[in-house]
């Protein structure tokens, strides 16, 4: 995998005013970046963004989506409508959402299945908790949150990205060190390799705590091709310094 890809998670942060300074700097700044780049925003500022990212290479990201096609949900977004305002990727089972929205691995599979079917790219998260690494379960634990996805969408797995986020990782400043993500990547590659038909076209992101400092040494292992990023995605100098790490390690 040589081109990377970076996409900001801004969970739910941001205002119309905010975002508008924080996407015209990203734009701005990105310029030619040898790298993928996208952020996923919370549903409300989808549409603001998709304006503001017009004629740009930022591409624009949403941070769930629904696994029901349209009907009585209430508070649920579907792929179609995602699709329809231009949104390119969708976040499925965040540690966030499986932890707080009780988000089965089922359900995540199923979310995954419904970007896919509407031309939105699921980027699929998986990872452990402290105490599942601390107990030696990590590799047990992200390849059963990998199987149930691959499980649901066959052959259409080449087409998801799927992103790396140790829970302990997540919003604490402690990342992973490149040789431990670097391990999990490799075993989800091996994964990928055994159920897809082009396993080479699936970007594995690493996300927690990636930030200016880190990035570029963790972009350097061979099976980590980007970065889910979230606080350091809120600010556009950081942010730019990880696009800029990803495209010296995209040439
Ligand atoms: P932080 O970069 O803030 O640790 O968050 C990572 C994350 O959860 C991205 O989805």
């Amino acid at each position: 995998m040589t081109r990377k890809l970076i996409a900001g998670n801004w969970k739910m942060n941001g205002s119309l005013a905010a975002n508008e300074a924080l996407v015209r700097a990203v734009a701005q700044g990105m310029g030619n970046a040898q790298c993928d780049v996208a952020v996923c925003v919370p549903a409300p500022y989808l549409a603001q963004v998709a304006q503001l990212r017009a004629g740009t290479k930022l591409e624009l990201g949403a941070q769930d989506v629904s696994k029901h096609e349209q009907g009585a949900y209430t508070g649920e977004v579907s792929a179609a409508m995602l699709r329809e305002l231009g949104v390119r990727y969708a976040i499925v089972g965040h540690s966030e959402r499986r932890q707080y929205h009780g988000e089965t691995d089922e359900l995540v599979a199923d979310k995954a299945k419904a970007a896919l079917a509407h031309g939105v790219t699921p980027i699929v998260c998986v990872g452990e908790t402290l105490a599942e690494r601390e107990a030696g379960q990590t590799a047990d634990v992200v390849k059963r949150q990998m199987a149930a996805v691959i499980h649901v969408n066959g052959h259409c797995i080449s087409e998801i990205v799927v992103a790396y986020e140790p829970v302990w990782a997540i919003g604490t400043g402690k990342t992973a060190t490149p040789e431990q993500a670097q391990e999990v990547h490799a075993l989800l590659r091996a994964q990928l390799k055994a159920a897809s038909t082009h396993p080479e076209r699936v970007h594995i992101l690493y996300g927690g705590s990636m930030n200016a400092a880190n990035a570029a040494t963790l972009l350097a292992q061979p099976d980590i091709d980007g970065g889910l990023i979230g606080g350091a995605s809120l600010k556009a100098p950081d942010f730019l310094q990880i696009i800029a790490a990803a495209s010296a390690a995209s040439k």
